[in-house]
């Protein structure tokens, strides 16, 4: 590790994974010095590699309201006054606005606050691609049960009812009655904050249900020219819920399929006028063509920039941080391999005893990464979203069929061991 690159890199909030906590290794691996700005950095000890990366690679935490760019602004000012502040970032989607703002008023690299708040919003984001004619389902603002309702029938059943802004597919709800409905809108509208403590917008979002597969579209801006680093194959967990059990890099699809992808993906950030950085569009395939799931002006989550640093040799983290502080981003490809991640998910509600079979798991040819998220005595149950998955494999092959097997090989290794309880609550720590 080196430490002549001068100047600070703040990072503001993370995932509450291990993914969420790599940027900060990858600045410290450049030479910033390092701060995690946060409401609650404790929050951040449950993930895997909170040890590590607190002891070695944050240099500084600051405590602040960081739902308030002008508390971020302030706790950051005394850095930018003495000339240090180089980049301000994050990985997270509740922070993304915030983080936008801050740049902006200190003049540093970043998204403009617009296409911050545009991407961040999943009802705006609606409205910016339907605005431009990219393919998006059918939406709906429900401020009311009735509301709800009417949207669901002129939809059709099965809908999607689903929060704006929250973020690891946190209360996106398949509904096929109209009792669902009512429960999905009730749960989501009676919650005034966020998983983060942000306002939520009032209501819930109705959908139309997109059927098919489901990719994401990874690319990076610079210095003008949209770079498209692949299309990454995504598995779901089951209904109702969309739990993402696991991502394929690069995508199994054809080429046709995959340039059908990328195509929509770049209509969809023009669209939410995406205008700086890595963006990680995710697309459903249906009998109609492509269609825009989400727009994220970050970087991928989950283990996808592992995913696709294994397969093509790009650190996309620490390229993205390069471009955060003003620096060149060096997106050549040094290999072309594939590689694969899938999560170990509870079968049943209780408390974990143990995870059997971690040492066949990691023996299994090609895999890179074994890893749990949550330890014994934690209570688990059956996903209902990305944070309640218990931990992950990644493995490399050659081609993608290499990768997925090897994956899959190597999760069905794993055995959680989980005893029954009364009272039982999601846990994992994504
Ligand atoms: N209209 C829809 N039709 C079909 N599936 C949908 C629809 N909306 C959401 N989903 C499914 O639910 C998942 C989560 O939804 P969405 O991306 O909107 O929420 P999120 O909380 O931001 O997710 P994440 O942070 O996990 O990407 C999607 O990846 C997709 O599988
Ligand atoms: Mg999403």
């Amino acid at each position: 590790m080196t430490n002549t690159a001068p100047g600070v890199l703040a990072v503001v909030e993370s995932q509450l994974s291990n993914f969420g906590l790599t940027p900060l290794r990858a600045a410290h691996e450049l030479g910033f010095h390092t701060v995690l700005v946060s409401n609650d950095p404790d929050r951040y000890r449950v993930v895997g590699i909170a040890e590590e990366v607190f002891a070695q690679h944050i240099d500084e935490i600051v405590v602040t309201d960081t739902n308030s760019a002008d508390a971020v602004a302030e706790a950051l000012g005394p850095f930018h006054d003495a000339n240090r502040l180089r980049g301000v970032m994050t990985v997270t989607d509740y922070n993304i606005p915030v983080v936008a703002e801050v740049a902006a008023r200190f003049g540093l690299p970043g998204l403009t606050p617009l296409a911050a708040r545009t991407c961040r919003d999943k009802l705006l984001m609606r409205r910016a691609c339907a605005g431009a004619g990219v393919a998006t389902p059918g939406f709906h603002q429900a401020t009311s049960e009735e509301d709800a309702l009417l949207a669901a029938r002129r939809f059709g059943y099965p809908c999607v009812v689903k929060p704006m802004t929250e973020s690891a597919s946190i209360g996106v709800t398949l509904c096929r009655t109209a009792d669902e409905v009512l429960a999905a809108y009730r749960d989501i509208s009676s919650a005034p904050t966020d998983f983060r403590g942000q306002p939520r917008r009032p209501g819930a979002l109705v959908e139309e249900y997109l059927l098919g597969f489901e990719v994401s579209v990874e690319s990076v801006l610079v210095d003008g020219e949209r770079q498209f680093l692949g299309v990454t194959d995504k598995a779901l967990g089951p209904h109702p819920y969309f739990v993402e059990m696991g991502d394929t890099f690069p995508s199994m699809l054809s080429e046709p399929v995959r340039q059908e992808c990328t195509e929509l993906a770049r209509r969809a950030l023009e669209a939410v006028g995406h205008d700086f950085g890595a963006a990680h569009v995710e697309v459903k395939m249906t009998e109609k063509g492509p269609y825009v799931v989400e727009v994220n002006g970050r970087m991928p989550g989950a283990e996808i920039t592992q995913l696709i640093r294994e397969a093509t040799g790009i650190h996309l983290q620490r390229e993205v941080i390069r471009l955060h502080t003003g620096g060149a981003a060096d997106l050549t490809r040094t290999r072309e391999r594939a590689a694969a991640s899938r999560y170990l998910a509870a079968r049943t509600a209780g408390v974990l005893t143990e995870v059997g079979g971690v040492d066949l798991a990691r023996r299994v040819p090609g895999v890179v990464d074994v890893d749990l998220e949550v330890g014994p005595g934690h209570r688990v149950a059956p996903p209902e979203n990305n944070l309640d998955l218990l931990g992950h494999v990644v493995a490399v092959g050659d081609t993608t069929g290499d990768a997925v097997r090897r994956a899959e090989a190597a999760l069905g290794q794993l055995t959680p061991v989980i005893s029954p309880t009364t009272a039982p609550t999601s846990g994992g720590a994504r």
